[in-house]
């Protein structure tokens, strides 16, 4: 399973990708406007200036000809641009269109295996189910997780089932155990998977051990 990073905040990005785990970037409008950033396109070009894998930027428009005329102009922008398109009539008519002009797509706002379905058959490149949300509302968003792996598996399907929504470390392990092609997770997750309070006494055992002959 690959990990990007879900935000626009590109201190984060540059930081996570320093440590080489990082193989692609996730936005939405609402992760932009959290950096007070007006401009999408000059968020986008910077992050594609860190980041060689895919960068998913969404659309505002909700009407599927608007929709298709912004997402050329996005996945102009670079080229790993990936066009986030929400479900809709209209999200399923433009990712059709647009997979057939070779453009990378990604579902998003995905909450049922039906949802992903239509997407894979459109074209998606990407389908993006919503975890934290539907476990917000006493869903299992992870079972959705698995159940779109196992179907996309059985009938070979090439879209990738991106888990999004993540919240926490233990979505992320089910992530890889329901066998996600990718994760995104905010960057308080990767630095909470970093970490292990055995890792960290193992070091100041080790380090304690060593001080403790060289004054011998
Ligand atoms: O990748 C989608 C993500 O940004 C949504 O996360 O926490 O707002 O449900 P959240």
């Amino acid at each position: 399973m690959r990990i990007f990073l879900d935000t626009a905040n590109t201190s984060e990005i540059r930081q996570a990708a320093r440590l080489g785990v990082i193989s692609g970037i996730t936005t939405n409008p609402s992760l932009i406007a959290k950096e007070k950033r007006e401009d999408m396109k000059s968020v986008i070009e910077e992050i594609a200036s860190i980041i060689d894998g895919p960068i998913s930027a969404e659309v505002l428009s909700l009407e599927p000809k608007a929709m298709i005329q912004e997402a050329r102009e996005v996945s102009s922008w670079s080229a790993n641009v990936v066009v986030k398109i929400p479900m809709s009539e209209g999200g399923l008519e433009a990712i059709s269109v647009l997979s057939r002009e070779g453009i990378k797509t990604n579902l998003t706002l995905c909450f049922s295996l039906n949802q992903a379905l239509l997407g894979t058959i459109a074209g998606a490149t990407y389908v993006s189910p919503f975890v934290g949300r539907l476990d917000d509302i006493s869903h299992d968003g992870m079972q959705l997780v698995s159940d779109i792996v196992k179907v996309f598996d059985h009938y070979k399907m090439p879209t990738q089932v991106l888990a999004a929504s993540i919240r926490h470390p233990l979505h992320v392990v089910i992530a890889a155990k329901a066998g996600a092609d990718i994760a995104t997770i905010p960057y308080n997750v990767l630095k909470q998977m970093i970490k292990h309070p055995l890792t960290d006494i193992g070091i100041t055992r080790f380090t304690e051990d060593w001080q403790s002959i060289q004054k011998l």
